[in-house]
């Protein structure tokens, strides 16, 4: 009952979506008038997808951060409170109650599941857990050195060879188990290519294990040598997969709705998901803030010298794990995780030096007028990295572990996509400010 007046009251506040408010713009002494809508929590955008037909003219954007490049109803950050939410829950109570597994279903299908519903989404999981046998040899084709990243997204794209039902316009029951395939297998895939990395053998997934200690039992078990898992050990990766399963519009998932948009299959989406992930500016992050506190405790330096250098341009370096282009406060899912930190190392009865660096570089940054006026906080990023150190994970995956994370909000952002009957081609234009017309020169007469 109270989630059909729950119903009946989103219903409403979407028809209130589009009001009747306009802005007018003037453009060589002509006045247009241009549809303005409002989100859910108030959030405002122009509508000017009629503007160059009406005008002649385009909007320019460069790098897309005033841009909203559609509707949708899985994510909400208010990067000026530092609020993250998924489907409406803040991130704070997902972290504090919930699972991977079933904050993956809420993001994908926007409620949280009954039992019975997380009994079957489960149950899909581990049905497809295991990759096509004949997937074993792809890997290996890979030099050891690969970077994981690169193996990720080719077999996760080769994967799709092997389901040859993927072709067709879309529909519900097959999504379901591509959706389930696909975060299922990413994980299978991911400790395969770790194990591959280091010469060791194939461990398979075991199929009474939960989703992230079955990961955890595929990237350290040992033929007849189980893994030890360790309860805090798999909450704490189980917590960085959760805070990483969606963030609306970012580089990642803008990418896989691209693809999405061109009615390419899912495993093509996920896998351009991986390689827009890799770049040091998103995902790769977490790996380049271990790099970057390391090379910090090789030099001796107690971080001062490393946060002048940041703030000479000329040096070309950055403060990794700080910034973000939406939060212009602390990020939400860094308090998390920096709290489950120092709890995780404190079980394990471990030290970190990097620990340390690390947050005497938060607390200069904090106080540094450079980092103030820009708004510059810690993101996602800069304390992750120390807890999958703890849990034995090797640098070259922590982005792997992001993606693994992610792949539920791509999923879903693709689902938004595929059910919508009026979603249209992603297709941006651009000014044009190369050469004007001029002839072909023939090769002999070229100086
Ligand atoms: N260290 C030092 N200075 C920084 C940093 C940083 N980490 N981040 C931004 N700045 C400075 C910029 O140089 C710029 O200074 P200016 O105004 O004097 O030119 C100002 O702050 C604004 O930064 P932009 O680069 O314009 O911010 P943008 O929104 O384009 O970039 C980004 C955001 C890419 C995250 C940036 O902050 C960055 O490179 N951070 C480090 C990499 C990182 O941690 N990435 C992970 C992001 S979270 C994620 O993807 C999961």
């Amino acid at each position: 009952m109270r989630l059909m007046m729950w119903q009946a009251a989103e219903q409403t506040r979407n028809q209130r979506l589009r009001m009747n408010k306009t802005a007018k713009l003037e453009i060589d002494g002509k006045v247009y008038e241009l549809p303005i809508v409002i989100g859910t929590e108030g959030e405002r955008a122009i509508d000017i997808s009629t503007l160059r037909r009406d005008t002649g003219y385009i909007t320019l954007d460069d790098g897309y951060a005033n841009t909203g490049s559609c509707l949708s109803r899985i994510t909400f950050i208010d990067g000026e409170k530092g609020i993250l939410r998924y489907r409406g829950i803040p991130i704070e109570d997902l972290a504090h109650n919930s699972t991977f597994v079933e904050v993956a279903y809420l993001i994908i299908y926007g409620e949280l599941p009954n039992q019975k519903q997380l009994k079957r989404f489960s149950d899909l999981l581990t049905q497809n857990e295991n990759l096509h046998e004949d997937m074993k040899f792809h890997f290996e084709g890979f030099p050891y050195n690969a970077h994981p990243m690169a193996i990720l997204s080719s077999m996760i794209n080769a994967s799709s060879c092997f389901y040859l039902d993927l072709r067709g316009p879309y529909d519900p029951k097959r999504f379901e188990v591509e959706a389930a395939r696909i975060i299922s297998q990413v994980r299978t895939i991911a400790a395969f290519s770790y194990r591959k990395s280091l010469g060791l053998p194939i461990i398979y997934p075991k199929p009474t294990n939960k989703y992230t200690a079955n990961f955890l039992h595929m990237m350290f078990s040992e033929p007849y040598q189980e893994y030890p898992l360790q309860p805090e050990v798999v909450r704490a990766l189980d917590l960085i997969f959760l805070l990483h399963a969606d963030h609306e519009q970012n580089c990642s998932t803008a990418t896989t709705r691209f693809i999405a948009s061109s009615q390419a299959n899912l495993f093509a989406c996920a896998a351009a998901g991986v390689c827009a992930l890799w770049g040091p500016l998103h995902g790769g992050a977490n790996q380049a803030v271990i790099e970057m506190l390391q090379q910090i405790l090789e030099t001796g330096d107690d971080g001062s010298k490393f946060i002048t250098e940041v703030k000479d341009k000329k040096s070309g370096k950055k403060l990794m794990g700080f910034g973000h282009r939406v939060y212009k406060h602390y990020d939400p899912r860094a308090k998390i995780i920096k709290q489950r930190c120092d709890q995780l190392l404190k079980v394990l009865h471990r030290e970190d030096p990097l620990l340390d660096i690390a947050k005497r570089l938060e607390q200069a940054a904090l106080n540094d007028s450079y980092f103030i006026e820009r708004k510059l906080y810690p993101n996602v990023d800069f304390y992750s990295g120390i807890i999958m150190r703890a849990i034995g994970i090797p640098l070259e995956m922590f982005t792997v572990i992001f993606a693994i994370g992610r792949m539920p909000g791509w999923i879903a952002n693709c689902r938004e996509i595929m059910e919508s009957s009026d979603s249209r081609i992603y297709r941006p234009r651009q000014i044009y400010m190369g050469q004007t017309e001029r002839p072909y020169v023939p090769i002999e007469e070229r100086t």
